[in-house]
């Protein structure tokens, strides 16, 4: 699908954007190893969610999805199913990294594969400690790549020491750590997300966590919860960052999850001059949750780098879009894990946003932004990748251009509504082609 989008007008009013994608999956695969049910509301059913339903239904777990809520059967720690068709992950690297940590624990056979960019994303970052912990794995380049085939079963605890700040990696190590008998361990270099840590510990498991350390003792109970998931900072980010560099802005994004290890989106943008102010603020399902007002502002130019770079990691997009709009040169380094998400997004945002005559270089681990340039109207890409649509989107609305975008139907990965968020309160033009 082809979106042709004619620059609008400033954000007034008041949004809410879907639930979190961490949370959701996260959310699913608990309620599913729980026994008793699991009740999600506020679930994100964008297309990287759906595919972890779909995966855990062929795994046996009953889930009924009804728009935002959704009921999951839970068949406890052993229940699952030795799946009879392959277990397709679409384009969600958290639905291949985290079920191979399930998959690791379960006495059967198993395959995983995902769409082209899936299939050319790094697997090897689970595969080997989950080697560690007794499951066999193959696959191609010695098990580097989907399609995975997993022969699980027999888990050891580890203490692993992870190379990577990655809440993927983390994850998929604890959740084999279910299986094994003692206390499963992982330390990374720095802080990623925490969600499994706190959703692990509303489900009852015995979890401690110590700085970057946390420790999980194996072969607990869980129980089936009720879980609110809160929206997305991911995709709160958007209107956060249009609200800002869209002069006469006045905008509150209702029920925003703010976890301190997402937040780093929040600190840029302060540090660029960004007039943010949360309010409300909760604690929900152990999740911190906020209301935030964001009004336009001047932006400068800023460093971003080191231990806040895997706080604000899917960020990155759309904080090249605040830069450019900002006075002076932004600098991201720190970051070459863009080069292995859902795109190259160092190369995407350098391509396609410099379509748009933004003065972007790319780095080897990140970009230099110099701000201030007039856009131009453009043909543009978002090469299949959601954050880089959405990112670009939002460029052309507060350029005032006129942008082309081929295949514009990735948004539905994250944020299915984004299209028609744009159009409320006439924000901005848009025409839809097949
Ligand atoms: C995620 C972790 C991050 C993030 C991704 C979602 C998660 O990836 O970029 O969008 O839900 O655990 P890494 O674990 O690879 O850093």
């Amino acid at each position: 699908m082809k979106v042709v989008i004619e620059g609008g007008g400033p954000l007034r009013g008041e949004i809410t954007v879907p639930g979190d994608k961490s949370i959701s999956h996260r959310a699913l695969i608990l309620g599913a190893l729980a026994e008793g049910e699991t009740e999600i509301s506020g679930f994100l059913a964008g297309e990287d969610c759906l595919s972890t339903v779909d995966c855990l239904r062929k795994l046996g777990v009953e889930i009924a999805v009804q728009e935002s809520t959704v009921r999951v059967a839970g068949v406890g720690l052993y229940g699952l199913r030795e799946p009879s068709a392959i277990l397709d992950c679409g384009n969600s690297g958290t639905t291949a990294r985290l079920l191979l940590g399930v998959l690791a624990g379960q006495p059967f056979y198993t395959v995983l594969t995902g769409d082209s960019s899936l299939r050319q994303r790094p697997m090897s970052r689970v595969v080997e400690p989950l080697r560690r912990m007794g499951a066999a794995i193959w696959g191609r380049s010695q098990g580097k790549l989907l399609p995975l085939s997993v022969q699980g079963g027999g888990m050891r605890a580890l203490e692993y020491v992870s190379p990577l700040a990655s809440a993927q990696v983390k994850s998929a190590v604890l959740l084999a750590g279910l299986y094994a008998q003692g206390i499963t361990a992982v330390r990374e270099p720095e802080k990623s997300r925490d969600h499994s840590e706190r959703m692990l510990a509303a489900f009852g498991a015995a979890i401690e966590v110590e700085g970057n350390l946390v420790r999980l003792q194996g072969q607990p109970r869980l129980q089936g919860q009720a879980v609110r998931v809160p929206g997305d900072i991911s995709s709160a980010a958007f209107f956060l960052v249009a609200a800002s560099i869209m002069p006469g802005s006045d905008l509150i994004v209702r029920n925003v999850g703010v976890n301190p290890t997402r937040t780093g989106v929040l600190d840029v943008l302060r540090e660029m001059g960004a007039a943010l102010e949360l309010f409300n603020q909760r604690l929900e399902s152990g999740e911190p949750v906020a209301d935030i007002r964001v009004q336009s502002a001047d932006l400068r130019g800023v460093e971003i780098g080191g231990e806040i770079i895997p706080r604000l990691i899917d960020e990155l997009p759309i904080l090249a879009v605040a830069a450019m709009f900002a006075d002076g040169e932004t600098c991201v380094r720190d970051a070459a894990e863009l080069r292995v998400k859902e795109t190259d997004r160092i190369e995407a945002v350098a391509k396609e946003f410099g379509k748009l005559g933004a003065a972007i270089t790319p780095k080897a681990d990140g970009f230099v932004v110099t701000g201030g340039r007039p856009l131009l109207a453009a043909a543009t890409d978002s090469r299949g990748d959601h954050r880089i649509a959405m990112a670009l989107s939002i460029a052309a609305l507060a350029g005032k251009v006129r942008l082309t975008m081929d295949s514009a139907e990735s948004v539905a990965i994250s944020f299915p509504g984004f299209w028609q968020a744009l159009h409320q309160g006439e924000i901005s033009r848009l025409d839809f082609f097949q």
